[in-house]
């Protein structure tokens, strides 16, 4: 038998949830190189590719280095071949053929484009693909087609939704959901999560969890705030799914990424004066408003410590804490509970698939 080797310093793990992650990114070259293949992999459903590069870019996100040789990389890990030959490429020409051929595709253009309007997911978008649309103009002069209404606000918001939120904005978003939440119940327990949770200067939406202290006091809770922020007038859009959370079924008889816990997907009208230093940008047309997307889950309050760990993310960490409790401690994890493994052997236990709706 071998003699054990002594444990190489400043391994890198692979997995996301044991690796440090700063927020500032020292290898930006090919991490966004990275994200085009694997969204091109992703719009043409070849899964294992794509997350390969996710897994790949998530690596080198971790580095507090930036990376100027592909030896440089020999013991980090999920580098494979195909992503090292892609790095040789940056490194050597300043770009990667592959990716500039990529985002000169019609087809990957148009996807992504439509992709990028709220309520319009991969399939959606190769559907009007498929019907030779190319631009917005052409999908909203199209007769036949029809938009749900989470895509009409899409399309009626989309500048705005499209601009990222600022610390300041996800702030002023805060103190609105407070207002309204402790006007309804005085013991409410709001808390951000999300991106902005993670430190984050900027997001594409602000996401809070917001429950009661007393069990079951939480049931009608996110109905009344919808409510009291339609009175107000702020509200330009809400889709509210209803809890299918039932503690009498767990553990679940599937792990899933989608929890079943009462959410709701709003876009919010906020007002530039209750935002420090004032919006993002200027609008250019007069407004002293923007349009923000804002995502609320209201779990009851005994499971709130894995919703706060389901919801702060990122996608990769929270995958990656997933297959570690499974592979390295032998228990499962999701949204709703950890369990010992061992102990729920009846439970299906599906293919871990991140099949989140896109938004
Ligand atoms: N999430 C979830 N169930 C949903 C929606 C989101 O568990 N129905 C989790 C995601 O897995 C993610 C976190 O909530 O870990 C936040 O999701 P999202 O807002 O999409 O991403 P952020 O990390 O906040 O990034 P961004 O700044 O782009 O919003
Ligand atoms: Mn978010
Ligand atoms: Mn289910
Ligand atoms: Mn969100």
């Amino acid at each position: 038998p071998e003699a054990p080797k002594a444990a190489p310093v400043n391994t890198v793990s692979q997995y996301a949830c044991q690796r440090r992650t700063t927020t500032e990114n020292n290898n930006r070259i090919f991490t966004d190189a990275f994200e085009v293949l694997a969204e091109n992999y992703e719009f043409n459903d070849i899964e294992g590719r794509c997350l390969a590069f996710r897994r790949a870019a998530s690596v080198l996100k971790s580095l507090p280095w930036a990376v100027r040789c592909v030896g440089a990389t020999q013991d980090l890990p999920c580098l494979g071949e195909h992503t090292k030959a892609v790095m040789k490429e940056i490194l050597q020409y300043g770009r990667s053929f592959e990716v500039e051929k990529i985002l000169s595709d019609e087809r990957c253009q148009t996807l992504k484009l439509f992709t990028s309007v709220f309520g319009v997911g991969p399939k959606t978008a190769e559907k009007w693909y498929r019907r030779g649309l190319r631009s917005f103009s052409e999908v909203l002069a199209q007769p036949g087609i029809h938009l749900n209404r989470m895509q009409q606000s899409g399309f009626l918001h989309y500048g705005d939704i499209s601009r990222a939120v600022s610390k300041a904005e996800a702030r002023a978003v805060g103190n609105i959901i407070d207002e309204a939440v402790h006007v309804i119940t005085p013991n409410a327990i709001l808390a951000l999560t999300g991106g902005f949770r993670r430190g984050k200067d900027f997001g594409h939406d602000v996401d809070f969890i917001l429950t009661t202290t007393e069990l079951g006091k939480e049931e009608n809770l996110l109905i009344s705030i919808i409510e009291s922020l339609k009175k107000q007038g702020l509200l330009l859009f809400s889709d509210y799914q209803a809890s299918t959370f039932d503690i009498s079924k767990l553990p679940s008889h599937r792990f899933e990424a989608m929890d079943h816990f009462a959410k709701c997907f709003l876009i919010l009208r906020l007002e530039g004066s209750l935002v420090e230093g004032g919006l993002q940008r200027a609008q250019g047309d007069g407004r002293e408003w923007r349009a923000v997307r804002v995502d609320l889950v209201s779990p009851p309050v005994d499971r709130y410590a894995y919703t706060m760990l389901g919801w702060t993310g990122s996608r990769m960490f929270e995958r990656d804490l997933r297959r570690f409790a499974r592979l390295e401690r032998q228990m499962l994890l999701d949204n709703h509970a950890l369990y010992d493994k061992t102990k729920v052997e009846d439970f299906i236990i599906p293919r871990q698939t991140d099949s989140l709706p896109r938004q």
